[in-house]
């Protein structure tokens, strides 16, 4: 009998703090009107001193364990997307793992910037298929606001705090027509490191360094693969934008998400958009608008959810889920 992943429940954090735009304006030289213009954000969480990734990871995956009605003993697999981890090592996810108080099974962390969310679920769903894990938490959670340069208004007004989490479970496969991860396509292009990075790491400079991004041209190439990656995943079922109930896009500008929403001639009700409260949160937006639109019942079971997200690396995917 083949398997497939189902999901089971989901969970979001995000922190307490509300950073406004007005705010940053108080200290920069930016304006309310020129974010939201440009970018579509409003506002920001900011993690407390001491609130660390693990800590929004662990409130989220318990919000999405309770959500599944199951305990973290149930679980057998946790992949952790993060690029601001608590520590250089080891993986955040086994501190996750300990606080749930999962005793088997693996927790690891995978990297993959802002699409961590795509990679991590794409990971996940494969090891439901053949069979390695048969329940997954699945996490995406980040503290950019620590490798942010707060005097650097092309891009501090950009990013926030928060964390998402996703429980999948194996289920028999029932075709494109059952619930359940229908697929996961993933791409990088390690020539274009240079244009999204941080300018510290333990091999580097030996510290945690700061965010950098040549904003002009990741606008640009997320646009042109991002059109890519949704068409791949809708045409590897047969499928087209008239099949898609709910688009969830990576949050990183709203002018990309309509580009991507148009490029699938959606309605613009049915793209879950999250930025102007939560700003970009990297591997944490795509499950925070999840919970989000499931949580107020606009995702609902049988739906088809189109995820797609572009990060740093660059890297990029898309998936496709039969909620
Ligand atoms: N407030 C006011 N003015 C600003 C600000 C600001 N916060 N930031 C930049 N400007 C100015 C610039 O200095 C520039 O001024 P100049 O013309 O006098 O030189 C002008 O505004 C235009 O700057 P651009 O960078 O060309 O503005 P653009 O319209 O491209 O918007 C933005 C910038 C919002 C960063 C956009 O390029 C963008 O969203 N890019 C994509 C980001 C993204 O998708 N990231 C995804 C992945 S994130 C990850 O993986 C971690």
């Amino acid at each position: 009998m083949s398997l497939r992943a189902q999901v089971a429940g989901c969970g979001g954090y995000l922190p307490e703090r509300v950073m406004t735009n007005d705010e940053l304006a108080r200290r920069l030289d930016t304006s309310d009107a020129w974010i939201r213009q440009r970018t579509g954000i409003g506002e920001r969480r900011i993690a407390a001193a001491g609130e660390l990734t693990s800590d929004l990871a662990l409130a989220a995956a318990k919000r999405a364990l309770r959500h599944a009605g199951i305990s973290g003993s149930d679980l057998d697999l946790i992949v952790l997307a993060t690029a601001t981890p608590d520590h250089t090592f080891p993986a955040t996810a086994t501190k996750v793992q300990a606080q749930l108080g999962m005793k088997r099974g693996a927790a690891f962390d995978i990297q993959a910037v802002c699409s961590g969310f795509i990679f991590a679920l794409a990971v996940a769903d494969n090891a439901i298929r053949v069979g390695q894990a048969r329940t997954a938490l699945v996490i995406g959670a980040e503290t950019f606001s620590r490798i942010l340069d707060w005097q650097d208004r092309g891009t501090c007004v950009l990013f926030g705090d928060g964390a998402g989490a996703l429980v999948l479970r194996a289920a028999p496969d029932a075709g494109p027509g059952g619930r359940g991860m229908l697929s996961t396509h993933l791409h990088s292009d390690g020539s274009l490191y240079d244009i999204l990075y941080v300018d510290g790491g333990p091999s580097s400079t030996g510290t945690a360094g700061h965010l950098r991004m040549e904003g002009r041209e990741v606008f640009r190439q997320a646009v042109h693969h991002l059109s890519e990656a949704v068409e791949e995943a809708l045409a590897a079922h047969g499928l087209s934008g008239a099949d898609v109930d709910w688009l969830v896009p990576h949050q990183a500008n709203l002018r990309i998400i309509d580009a991507i929403g148009k490029r699938l001639s959606l309605r613009p009700g049915q793209t879950v958009v999250t930025i102007e409260r939560h700003a970009n949160t990297s591997a944490a937006s795509i499950p925070l608008a999840l919970d989000e639109a499931v949580g107020d019942g606009r995702i609902k079971p049988g739906h088809l959810v189109l995820m797609e997200a572009l990060g740093g690396g660059l890297t990029w995917g898309a998936s496709l889920v039969r909620w």
